[in-house]
């Protein structure tokens, strides 16, 4: 081995080292874009959002989660607004006020219920399509 084979041998060897820790690199860059959280992977495809009845799905989960602050019997100092009848739900549905309580972030000061178990997914994206729908009282 004379001097040049080396410093060919130890370049190569730096060569072949660069390339490996830039191949590692190009791996990681490439599984970190393709990362995704377990409901981007898994979309949630049997929440059925076409045509959500007012009767058969919102007024009942209003009654489920929303009911113990927002019904006329239960707003004690009339501080509270009433999500008791159709029209009282289709008023916060006029003014937004729906839509911002469903998509503020949890723990937020708008994003309902206050507390308690946040809504599931596919209840929250049932209501905001509803909502997209008009609000009707169906
Ligand atoms: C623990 C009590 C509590 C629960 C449960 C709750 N809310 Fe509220 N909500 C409040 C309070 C307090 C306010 C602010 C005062 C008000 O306007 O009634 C509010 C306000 C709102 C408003 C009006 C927007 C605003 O910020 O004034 C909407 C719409 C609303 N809530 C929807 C809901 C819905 C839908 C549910 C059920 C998924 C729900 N809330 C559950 C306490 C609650």
């Amino acid at each position: 081995m004379n001097l040049t084979t080396i410093l060919v041998s130890k370049v190569k060897g730096r060569l072949y080292s660069l390339s490996f820790i830039s191949l590692l690199i190009s791996m990681s860059s490439i599984t970190s874009c393709t990362y995704k959280n377990e409901q981007d992977l898994y979309p949630i495809n049997d929440c059925n959002t076409v045509n959500v009845s007012y009767k058969n799905f919102i007024a009942p989960i209003i009654l489920d989660s929303c009911s113990n602050c927002h019904y006329d019997a239960t707003m004690a100092n009339g501080n509270y607004i009433s999500l008791e009848t159709y029209d009282e739900v289709s008023a916060q549905v006029k003014n937004l006020q729906l839509e911002v309580a469903m998509t503020a972030p949890p723990g937020s000061i708008s994003a309902m219920p206050r507390s308690g178990g946040p809504l599931s997914q596919c209840n929250v994206q049932r209501i905001l399509a509803w909502i997209k729908d008009g609000g009707p009282n169906n």
